[in-house]
C-alpha cells in the first residue's frame, strides 16, 4: 500500500454537507445521510450549467475530477511510464471509437487496482467539496464585508442629504427677511414716498422690483421643496374647478409668452366636472409645466394648456412644440437642482427645482406626472386626478 491509502486510513474527511468526520469507505454520510457522489454530481453540474459553452458532463464520478492521471501520480499511484502507456493505449483505442476513461484504462492494464482508484476519486471529491465550501464561505465574509461597506456610505449620504436640506432650508429662511426689507423700500421709493424721482430712477426701481419678486419666487421654492422633501407635503384639499384655475395660469403667463413669441392655448373641455385637490398647489404645478413649455419651445413656437373627462378621471396636458427631450433623459428632469443643459453656458435660466417639486406634489395627490417627448418636435406632459364621487 502505498502512503497515500494510509493518508486515507489516518484521515476523516469532513462531509461536504453536514461537516460530520467521514468514515473513509462510506459513500453515504453517516451523519445527515447525504449521498456523496449525488452531491457532487448536483454541484457540479449546477456549477457547469451556469458556465457558458460547457459540455455536458457523464455520471461517472472518474469525469467529475480534472486531471487525475496527475493527482494519482502526485500521490505514487501510478508510475509515470505506466501513465504513459495508459495514456497511449486510451488514444490508440479513442482512434477506434472505443472511448475509455483512463481510470478504467488502468485498472485493465493492471496498473492501479479498483479498490484504490475509487478511494483516490472518493477522497477527491471531497477535497474538492471541501475546496467549494471554503471557497463559499470567502464569498460569504466578502459578500458581509462589501454589505457592511455600502450600508456605511448609505448612511454617510443620508447625512450629507440632511445636512443639504438643512442647509437650503435655513439659508432660504435668513434669505426671506433682507429681501422683505429690499421689497419694502423699493416700494416705498416707487410711490414717491422718500421723494420724487426722475424717470431713469423709476426704470431702474421697476427693474429691481421685478428681481426682488424673482428672487421672492426662488426662495418659495426652496422653502417648499426642503420641506417637502423633509417632512412631506402636508395638503389642503378642497373642491375647485380646473377651468378657473386654468384661467388664472393663462393670466399669470400671458405676459412671458407674448415676449417669448409663443402661443399659448387653452384646450380645456367644456363643463368639467369639481375636483378635489391642493388648489393652490395644483395651481403652481400647472404654472410650473406651462413656463417650462414656455421657456422650451421658444420664437414661433405653441404651448397648450387642456383637459379632458375619460371615465371616473380627468386628464391634464401640458404639450408644446419645443426643443424636446431625449427619450433616454426622461428620468433626469426631475431630479433637484438638475438641467438637461448644465452647462454654464446653458440658454435657459432656472434652478432645476421646478419638476422636483412638480413630481412630489402629483405624488402627494396619489398621481403619477408623464412625460412623452420627441426632441426637435416637443412635449406632452400629463398626469391625472381622480373625479370625487360626489362630481360624477
Ligand atoms: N417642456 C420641456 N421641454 C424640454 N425640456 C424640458 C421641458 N421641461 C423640462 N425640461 C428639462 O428638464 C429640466 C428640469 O426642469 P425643471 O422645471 O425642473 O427646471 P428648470 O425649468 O430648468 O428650472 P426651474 O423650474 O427651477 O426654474 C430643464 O432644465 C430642461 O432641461
Ligand atoms: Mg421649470
Amino acid at each position: 500500500m502505498s502512503k497515500f491509502i494510509d493518508d486515507i486510513a489516518q484521515h476523516n474527511p469532513p462531509c461536504p454537507h453536514c461537516g460530520e468526520a467521514l468514515p473513509r469507505e462510506e459513500k453515504t454520510c453517516p451523519n445527515c445521510g447525504v449521498d456523496l457522489l449525488l452531491l457532487t454530481l448536483l454541484t457540479e453540474r449546477a456549477y457547469l450549467d451556469g458556465v457558458p459553452g460547457s459540455a455536458p458532463i457523464s455520471s461517472t464520478p472518474e469525469a467529475l475530477i480534472p486531471r487525475i492521471g496527475d493527482y494519482l501520480l502526485d500521490h505514487d499511484l501510478v508510475k509515470e511510464d505506466e501513465l504513459n502507456m495508459a495514456l497511449a493505449r486510451q488514444k490508440e483505442l479513442a482512434e477506434k471509437n472505443d472511448h475509455r476513461l483512463l481510470g478504467q484504462t488502468l485498472i485493465e492494464m493492471g496498473y492501479i487496482d479498483h479498490e484504490t482508484f475509487d478511494l483516490a476519486i472518493n477522497l477527491q471529491i471531497i477535497e474538492l467539496h471541501s475546496a467549494l465550501r471554503e471557497a463559499n464561505r470567502n464569498l460569504e465574509q466578502r459578500v458581509e464585508q462589501r454589505t457592511g461597506e455600502l450600508n456605511n456610505a448609505l448612511e454617510r449620504l443620508g447625512e450629507t442629504n440632511q445636512i443639504k436640506a438643512n442647509l437650503i432650508s435655513n439659508v432660504s429662511h435668513e434669505l426671506r427677511t433682507p429681501l422683505a426689507h429690499i421689497k419694502g423700500y423699493v416700494e416705498l421709493l416707487r410711490e414717491g414716498d422718500l421723494g420724487e424721482l426722475t424717470l431713469e430712477q423709476e426704470e431702474a426701481l421697476e427693474v429691481m422690483a421685478r428681481s426682488s419678486a424673482r428672487l421672492e419666487r426662488l426662495i418659495e421654492d426652496l422653502i417648499e421643496f426642503s420641506t417637502a422633501a423633509r417632512e412631506g407635503i402636508s395638503l389642503n384639499q378642497q373642491p375647485f374647478s380646473l377651468a378657473d384655475l386654468a384661467e388664472e395660469v393663462r393670466k399669470r403667463t400671458s405676459k412671458n409668452a407674448e415676449k417669448s413669441g409663443v402661443e399659448f392655448k387653452l384646450e380645456i373641455e367644456d363643463n368639467l366636472p369639481i375636483l378635489e385637490a391642493d388648489a393652490e398647489r395644483l395651481e403652481w404645478v400647472l404654472y410650473q409645466l406651462v413656463d417650462n413649455g414656455i421657456k422650451f419651445t421658444g420664437d414661433g413656437g405653441e404651448v397648450t394648456l387642456g383637459a379632458n373627462k375619460d371615465g371616473n378621471i380627468v386628464n391634464v396636458y401640458v404639450r408644446d412644440t419645443g426643443v424636446g427631450i431625449p427619450a433616454d433623459r426622461i428620468e433626469e428632469v426631475f431630479l433637484p437642482f438638475h438641467q438637461l443643459d448644465g452647462s454654464p453656458t446653458r440658454k435657459y435660466g432656472g434652478t432645476g427645482l421646478g419638476l422636483a417639486l412638480v413630481k412630489l406634489i402629483l405624488n402627494s395627490h396619489g398621481s403619477e406626472i408623464r412625460i412623452e417627448s420627441t426632441v426637435n418636435e416637443g412635449s406632452l406632459i400629463s398626469f391625472s386626478l381622480p373625479i370625487p364621487s360626489e362630481s360624477a
